[in-house]
């Protein structure tokens, strides 16, 4: 995370794979403007592109000074962008070829010879995941990726970092086979959201909070990120993917690793990670049985949001139209340990929902004794304490108030602090923390191979038991809708209710 008193990263080079793609100019290059607005980009840094398309370091530096103006989240500074396109080179080549490799290879000592960049290299994956292993063994082969001399060598990834547990499995052994695990950095961009990195602070650096985090006080956890986009155009990738692998061994569980781990004993990498790992591992397995249970899946069908028609699911391009494919799952999860026994954890995250919102909310048990005897216990205001997440960022508590007046009356009420009445936010993409930590080494907020696998270890039981009954128990839900009814009726069996998206 990047301190007050930061310093700029250590010098370096930055290799893009798949520079022309649309992460690069979308989010990456936009990013590394905003480090260098901040002063956190060293002096010594230099960008190469590299990519199948034919161009050249002129073009592409010419095709970044267009998109960076459209895709900025600052004010453009021009003497910022002059110094940023000054370093950029470009080498064209097909992630296969070796050829690729050993043009890199004479860009790199070609520049680290100009720009004194130490012989730091960080290599940028931003490809589909399929060239990963290829891409990291070339990058071992051709020696690309060797620590020598004091300099470092990392690589970023992002996910899907495998499709289940075995193949997540084999992608870290082979990763692991050419690099140490303290170079490879593989992204999740829920860390990169400042309301995300705020659940530790939040956590560990208040005394208020922790005496109360347990199951002597909380009566259960829910987590949610509902989206209001549909599948898109991003049909193909979705169809063979589905909510659960999309979003749940990766950002919700992110979430959910967060708020639930034991403190760490040190704010450093591998204590966190360890700990987060550690809860992860911690999740009740699930019997097919208990799968098929304790989960919903779902698929929209035909609807409206925000006024506007949507079409169901199975009519979207490139998706089958007798697709058995969830776009919606909700899950209980209860976590095998001292803090949490007996706690449930509902988490639920689905597409073409009412609206936009990712929040965890933790709700306290209620008052022991009923003391206001004519108010029913179920008119109390239930204690929630709910960290906004996106579109707002905000902490609230909703409680019970006496309304005023010559009765005892009980109303619900809440505080709530939001980020932007305390501090300013420069407007970023996300990205800005997460590529400045791998910069200077700081691994905190990049999730281990042992996460990744505990997180696929989790979902297994529920992706199992799905293959096996195909569309047996897939629910429907409307475009625009808060989620299907069976959904609902996953709380209430327990008594419980979600809370509204909206
Ligand atoms: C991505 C998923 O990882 O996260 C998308 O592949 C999803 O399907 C996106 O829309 C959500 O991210 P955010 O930041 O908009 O909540």
């Amino acid at each position: 995370m990047i301190a007050k008193t930061a310093r700029p990263a250590d010098p370096c080079s930055l290799v893009i794979f798949g520079a022309s793609g649309d992460l690069t100019h979308r989010l990456l290059v936009p990013a590394l403007y905003n480090l260098g607005v901040a002063g956190l980009l060293p002096d010594a840094f230099a960008l190469v592109g590299v990519a199948r398309s034919e161009s050249s370091s002129e073009r592409f530096r010419e095709d970044l000074a267009k998109s960076l103006p459209k895709f900025a989240t600052r004010k453009i500074d021009n003497a910022v962008v002059e110094k940023l396109l000054a370093c950029v080179a470009y080498v064209q080549g097909g992630p296969d070829d070796p050829q690729t490799y050993d043009k890199i290879a004479q860009e790199l000592a070609r520049i680290e010879r100009e720009r004194k960049t130490g012989g730091n290299r960080l290599f940028y994956l931003a490809t589909p995941p399929a060239g990963f292993v290829p891409i990291g063994c070339h990058l071992g082969e051709s020696g690309l990726a060797r620590e020598a001399d004091g300099a470092w060598r990392r690589i970023i990834i992002e996910k899907p970092f495998g499709t289940d547990l075995a193949s997540a499995r084999a992608l870290n052994r082979k990763l692991l086979g050419i690099l140490k695990e303290d170079q490879i950095f593989r992204i999740d961009h829920y860390l990169g959201k400042e309301t995300v990195q705020n659940i530790l602070v939040l956590r560990f650096a208040n005394g208020l909070f922790e005496p109360i985090w347990n199951r002597n006080h909380i009566d259960h956890v829910q987590i949610t990120v509902a989206e209001a986009l549909t599948v898109g155009r991003r049909g193909s990738y979705y169809d063979a993917t589905g909510a659960l692998r999309d979003m749940v061994p990766n950002h919700l569980f992110q979430l959910l690793s967060l708020v639930a781990m034991e403190p760490p004993s040190r704010f450093a990498a591998d204590a966190v990670r360890a700990a987060k790992a550690e809860l992860l591992d911690a999740v009740q397995l699930e019997t097919r049985d208990e799968a098929l249970r304790n989960a919903v899946r779902a698929q929209y069908v035909e609807g409206a949001i925000d006024n506007r028609a949507v079409e169901a699911y199975r009519a979207t391009r490139d998706v089958a139209p007798d697709s058995t494919t969830e776009t919606y799952v909700a899950l209980k999860l209860m976590i095998d340990n001292w803090r949490w026994a007996g706690v449930p954890f509902y988490l639920r995250t689905g597409k073409a929902l009412r609206t936009k919102l990712t929040e965890v909310a933790i709700k306290f048990k209620q008052a022991p004794v009923a003391m206001f005897r004519d108010t029913p216990i179920e008119n109390l205001t239930q204690n929630f304490l709910v960290l906004g997440i996106q579109p707002n960022e905000c902490i609230g508590l909703e409680f019970s108030a006496k309304v005023p007046g010559p009765t005892i009356s009980i109303g619900g009420v809440g505080m709530t602090f939001k980020y932007e009445d305390y501090f300013e936010a420069a407007p970023s993409t996300g990205y800005e923390t997460l590529i400045y930590d791998c910069m200077i080494g700081d691994a905190i907020l990049y999730p281990r191979a042992d996460g990744i696998e505990a997180g696929w270890h989790v979902v297994q039981p529920f992706m199992d038991a799905w293959r096996d009954a195909g569309g047996h128990g897939l629910a429907t839900y409307r475009a625009g809708s808060d989620g299907p009814s069976q959904a609902d009726r996953l709380l209430a069996q327990d008594g419980r209710r979600w809370r509204a998206i909206a």
